[in-house]
């Protein structure tokens, strides 16, 4: 179900969803560009980053030998949509036709993992059947503070038949491994 643009190259569409103040615009900033902005802006509507990565074509062994590991590219293309409530009725253009949805929460709070259930239901009723769900618990940095245990964002993502991850944009933590993850998965 991937598409293919003129120079042949492989995309994905993935699409960034949850609360405000998650990170969503901090990860895809993260995984394109490698800096984080402590002060990040509340995204307006929805914006648009792309990232072109070389993956293997086969799972690799240990033995294979890397010079003659065969690769391909992908282009991520990534919308970061907007989590304030006033932008939520846009969400539907940009999560239609999405091969991947990562649903972010913050682990320092509890009503963005309440807010991406809401998600995940919308999602299994408005989307694509064979849409890829990620479920993705946000500043892992923030470890002192959190207030969803890891386990109970696992055990979500196993009901809802979603990888789990956890992340830091803050660090970089899971971050380029959860969009390596993404565009493996796709076919
Ligand atoms: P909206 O655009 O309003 O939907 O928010 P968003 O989900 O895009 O959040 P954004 O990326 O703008 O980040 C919100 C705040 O959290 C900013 O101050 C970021 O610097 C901070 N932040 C994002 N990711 C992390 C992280 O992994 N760790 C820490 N400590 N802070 C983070
Ligand atoms: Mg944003």
């Amino acid at each position: 179900s991937m598409a293919s643009d003129s120079t042949g190259e492989q995309s994905v569409k993935v699409v960034l969803l949850g609360d405000s103040g998650v990170g969503k615009s901090s990860l895809a900033l993260r995984f394109v560009t490698n800096e984080f902005k402590p002060y990040s802006e509340s995204t307006i509507g929805a914006s648009f980053m792309s990232k072109s990565i070389r993956i293997p074509v086969s799972p690799s062994s240990s033995l294979d030998d890397k010079s003659t590991q065969q690769e391909r590219s992908i282009g991520l293309k990534i919308w970061d949509t907007a989590g304030q409530e006033k932008y939520r009725s846009l969400a539907p253009m940009y999560y239609r036709g999405a091969q991947v949805a990562i649903l972010v929460y913050d682990i320092t709070v509890p009503a963005s993992f309440v807010a991406l259930k809401e998600w995940a239901l919308e999602l299994k009723h408005n989307a694509l059947p064979d849409l890829e769900l990620v479920i993705c618990g946000n500043k892992s940095d923030l470890e002192q503070f959190r207030r969803v245990d890891r386990a109970v964002g696992e055990q979500y993502a196993q009901e809802m038949d979603a990888v789990y991850v956890e992340t830091s944009a803050k660090d970089g933590e899971g971050v380029a491994d959860m969009f390596r993850g993404v565009a493996m998965r796709v076919p």
